[in-house]
């Protein structure tokens, strides 16, 4: 049977606080039997299955194909265990691969040493079978696989994904802390924007920064596949690959976009260069046409009428002088919220719960999430228009 034929356990990584979206869009794609985990979600099928989560999932980091999972209490069985795989089915001897290694609670204490023990055991199957052995190295651009250890269980992947899909491609202008692309797609799922862009809703995002908000929600709104501008996808190098699958793939995506969107999408930032990097950002998505960037500060931020969605991610400030300085912002926000926001749903991602007391409005819901290790939450807020709009 060859790799292609094979059907495996997947595991499609996330960041903590995401496996619920992540498993909502994965059955979406129709996989059945979906399970959450505290930073991914697993599923079983084939690497076909993989491309397809490769190109659709918008809050997944890395789709993982099982080759291996075994007992190991130390790096000598581990060493041995991965030595026992027929290596040469997934790599060529003349060819070049790395190796990523997540650990915790287990007899070694340097996930870059079990990742070497794993491309030592892989070097040494070649070099007693073959006597060459291929390269390894940091690059993307062969083999890529990944060691999950826990205590004493360890899974050996294939990753077919390499450079992970939070780089999705189009944000070559990072701006002042950019949020990662699959944390922003995520806050805008845990918004209900799919629905709402469905039913001709609005998404506002003042303070816009490098974009990163506004293209998702656009990617989202015309059904872009988001990982179509990646021709770096580590499967690509697997051997029995064959590019007409994926462009047959990535071209039924192209004919399933929608070609408009009902409502708009508005992105203001104060900072010209933030806006420039928007620009750019949202042209190389292909979104461009469908965002309307202005420079401005956020109170000036025009805000339509009918339901929709107003996004804020402001600073949260690491020193105490900017907090104390943030503390006026997140005010204005609130202020803003109350006086031009009546009848949409608002909401705030920040690390700080000191500054989001500043706001001043009641929560109707907090979702935590994690910016790399800052623990940060969506806040949500339901802005009654008329008579209710002032409630606190
Ligand atoms: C944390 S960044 C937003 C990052 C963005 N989510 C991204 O992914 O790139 C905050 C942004 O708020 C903007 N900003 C700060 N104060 C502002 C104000 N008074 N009016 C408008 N924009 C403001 C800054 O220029 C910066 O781009």
């Amino acid at each position: 049977m060859t790799l292609f034929e094979k059907e495996a356990p997947i595991l499609v990584t996330c960041p903590k606080g995401i496996p619920e979206y992540l498993q909502a869009e994965i059955e979406t794609l129709g996989f059945k039997d979906a399970q959450q985990l505290d930073a991914g979600v697993l599923v079983r099928g084939s690497i076909q299955d993989c491309m397809r989560l490769n190109l659709w999932v918008r809050t997944g980091h890395r789709v993982l194909f099982e080759l291996k999972k075994f007992r190991a209490f130390d790096a000598d069985e581990l060493y041995k265990e991965v030595l026992t795989i027929p290596w040469d089915e997934y790599i060529a001897k003349d060819g070049y691969f790395r190796v990523d290694a997540s650990i915790r609670d287990t007899t070694v204490n340097d996930s870059r040493f079990a990742g070497l023990r794993v491309k030592d055991a892989v070097a040494d199957y070649f070099m007693e079978k073959y006597k060459e052995r291929p390269n390894s190295g940091p690059e993307t651009t062969g083999i890529c696989l990944f060691l999950h250890w826990r205590e004493n269980q360890a899974t050996l992947y294939l990753d077919t994904t390499g450079e992970p899909l939070p780089k999705r491609g189009y944000r070559k202008r990072p701006h002042t802390a950019p949020m990662q692309e699959t944390l922003a797609a995520a806050c805008i799922l845990a918004a209900d924007w799919p629905r709402l862009a469905e039913e001709g809703g609005h998404f506002i995002v003042p303070m816009c920064g490098s974009g990163t908000l506004a293209i998702e929600a656009a990617l989202m709104a015309l059904k872009g596949a988001p990982a179509l501008l990646r021709n770096n996808l580590a499967f690509m190098q697997l051997p029995g690959y064959n590019p007409e699958e994926w462009e047959n793939l990535a071209s039924q995506a192209e004919d399933a976009e929608n070609s408009d969107i009902k409502g708009r999408i508005i992105a203001t930032d104060n900072d010209p260069e933030a806006i420039e990097a928007s620009k750019d950002n949202a042209r190389l998505a292909g979104v461009g046409d469908f965002i309307e960037f202005k420079l401005c500060d956020f109170t000036e931020t025009e805000v339509p009428e009918g339901p929709g969605i107003v996004m804020f991610n402001p600073e949260y400030g690491e020193r105490l002088g900017d907090i104390k300085e943030l503390e006026e912002v997140y005010k204005g926000i609130g202020d803003f919220f109350k006086q031009h926001c009546g009848g949409k749903s608002g909401f705030i991602f920040t690390g700080s719960p000191i500054l989001a007391k500043r706001v001043g409005l009641k929560t109707k819901r907090r979702r935590i999430f994690y910016n790399a290790k800052i623990e940060c939450r969506l806040l949500e807020y339901e802005l009654y228009a008329g008579t209710r709009k002032h409630k606190e």
